[in-house]
């Protein structure tokens, strides 16, 4: 088999790439490891920014993200007992962002590809990639019990942290930066409408807590536990009985409870590679770096990457020129690194660090009662939620 751009992953970033591609009249082959039903089951992120929902219409594909997704024009802050709205529209001019499951997403990515009769190889086992540094690297796998070589121009590597295109390039050939915390995220989604119509991020002396949404009719929480928590010691009692504390208002805001269809915990870690690239080999998305979730940026970082890469391979088949190819990486960063500066921040202002003394303590209310005051500080963390613009 040949292609054009050979993709690892139907992720966010391959199946957006995918598409981007098939605009620009570029083939390409992308190449999963597990089956449609999983990938489009998989619960994930759920906020994206106007950037993504303006692509998604672009592509064709934001028909079913119209109709469903809720448009969010700011967040609450919680602390010390009190909430305080961060005004989005009013902060970035009129900006916002949409409420809209990744899962979702991917559906409609998947049956837009597959409606154009574009291949997307499900159940690919023992996937690997060669020749990354030669004329025409390769991706081997197994499909169909047979075993198959494609050989491409270029390869994505979209095949998020735990996929195997970072992990192919040599030793030494690229630099990681990373950080982790000691905390995870014990996640659930809820048959119960929202308590609030927009998202509540609190800081509370026994850890972060959120207050999210799928839906008029789902909620999606998040409680800081331990990276390793054992969910079995989380009876659907005792998740609500946390959230109800972490979230608790001095007037009396009430969180309804209800039954319980999805738990699962999340480890918080920052990272990335650099360069993105390696021989004709370029990473995207989760791939390339990892940010953890308080600030919703996973996804749409991914999204943004694939844009730079469809721009790059779009002036390349179109005029020869590897310029935008070779600035791929660069260009990439920029974002990356203001990404992973501001998730960071959101993570050190809103959780509860293991060494804290009194004194992290107390700066960190000083730090969200300025967030929350002063309008040189909101609009800060209004541009960088709704997303900074694209290069
Ligand atoms: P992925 O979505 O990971 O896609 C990679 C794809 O590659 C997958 O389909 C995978 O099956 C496939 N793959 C892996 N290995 C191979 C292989 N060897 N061969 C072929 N295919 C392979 N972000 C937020 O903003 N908010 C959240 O609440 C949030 N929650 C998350 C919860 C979890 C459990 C995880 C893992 C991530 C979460 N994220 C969240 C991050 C966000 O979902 C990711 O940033 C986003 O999915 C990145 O997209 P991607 O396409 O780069 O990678
Ligand atoms: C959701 C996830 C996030 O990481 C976040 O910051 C906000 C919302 C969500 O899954 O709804």
């Amino acid at each position: 088999m040949r292609t054009q751009i050979g993709i690892v992953g139907a992720g966010p970033a391959g199946l957006f790439l995918s598409l981007l591609l098939q605009r620009l009249g570029i083939e390409s082959v992308v190449v999963e490891l597990h089956t449609r039903k999983y990938v489009e089951e998989r619960i994930r992120a759920g906020v994206l920014e106007q950037g993504t929902v303006d692509l998604m219409h672009e592509l064709g594909v934001g028909e079913r993200l119209k109709r469903q997704g809720l448009q969010h024009g700011g967040i609450e802050l919680r602390f010390n007992g009190s909430g305080h709205r961060i005004d989005f529209r009013e902060l970035t001019g009129d900006k916002c962002v949409t409420i809209y499951a990744q899962h979702e997403v991917i559906k409609d990515l998947i049956a837009a590809r597959l409606a154009a009769n574009q291949p997307i190889i499900f159940e690919a086992e023992d996937v690997s990639v060669h020749g990354l540094e030669g004329a025409s690297p390769t991706i081997h796998f197994h499909a169909n019990g047979a075993t198959q070589e494609l050989q491409c121009d270029f390869i994505a590597g979209c095949d998020g942290f735990h996929g195997i295109c970072r992990t192919s390039v040599p030793a030494g050939a690229m630099q990681i930066y990373d950080r982790d915390y000691p905390f995870g995220w014990l996640g659930i989604l809820a048959q119960v409408p929202p308590s609030s119509h927009e998202l509540i991020y609190a800081n509370h002396q026994r850890g972060f807590a959120l207050l999210s949404m799928r839906s008029h009719k789902i909620s999606r929480l998040y409680l800081q536990c331990e990276p390793d928590e054992d969910l079995a010691l989380w009876p659907d009692e005792r998740i609500w009985q946390e959230l109800h504390q972490r979230l608790a208002t001095k007037d009396g805001w009430k969180l309804t409870g209800g039954p319980i269809m999805q738990k699962g915990v999340t480890g918080m870690r920052s990272f990335v590679t650099e360069p993105m690239q390696f021989g004709k080999m370029f990473l995207a998305g989760d791939a390339a770096h990892i940010v953890p979730p308080t600030g919703a940026k996973g996804l749409n970082l991914a999204v943004a990457d694939v844009r730079v890469l469809a721009r790059a391979l779009g002036e390349f088949y179109q005029s020869g020129k590897r310029e935008l190819l070779h600035r791929y990486s660069e260009i990439c960063l920029r974002r990356v690194w203001k990404v992973q500066r501001f998730s960071w921040w959101m993570t050190s202002m809103l959780h509860r660090f293991a060494n804290d003394n009194p004194f992290d303590q107390r700066r960190q209310i000083a730090e969200l009662d300025y967030v929350t005051s002063s309008r040189a500080a909101s609009q800060t963390l209004a541009e960088n939620y709704v997303g900074l613009p694209m290069d």
